[in-house]
């Protein structure tokens, strides 16, 4: 069953959109806050183990800075070559200066 899990403050989010949150040893997310929306997404690009956290972000797309495979940051669906599967993505709550994630 998920849960809530709370991964950052409002304050990490001052001087920065993004943050990489370690789930667990083979899980990472890269919370993303970006014009008052909150994403939550795999840490890494489905094509090969490439991290999306420096990708550049235009609308709800972020793009995979070593091939350039594209995903959609609300659902994690592959919108381009040469990835062929998603990513995962989670659901965001914010309670307070609290953000969480369901995992
Ligand atoms: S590793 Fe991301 S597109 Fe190739």
């Amino acid at each position: 069953m998920k849960q809530w899990r709370e991964v950052a403050t409002m304050a990490e989010f001052e001087t920065t959109d993004r943050k990489v949150v370690e789930l667990d040893e083979d899980e990472q997310v890269c919370l993303i806050k970006k014009e008052g929306e909150w994403f939550a997404i795999s840490a890494w690009c489905s094509h090969e183990k490439a991290s999306l956290v420096l990708g550049d972000i235009t609308d709800h797309e972020i793009m995979c800075p070593l091939h350039g495979a594209r995903f959609d940051l609300r659902t994690g669906r592959n919108l381009s070559m040469p990835a062929v599967r998603p990513i995962p993505s989670y659901d965001v709550k914010v309670e307070g200066d609290k953000i969480f994630v369901l995992v």
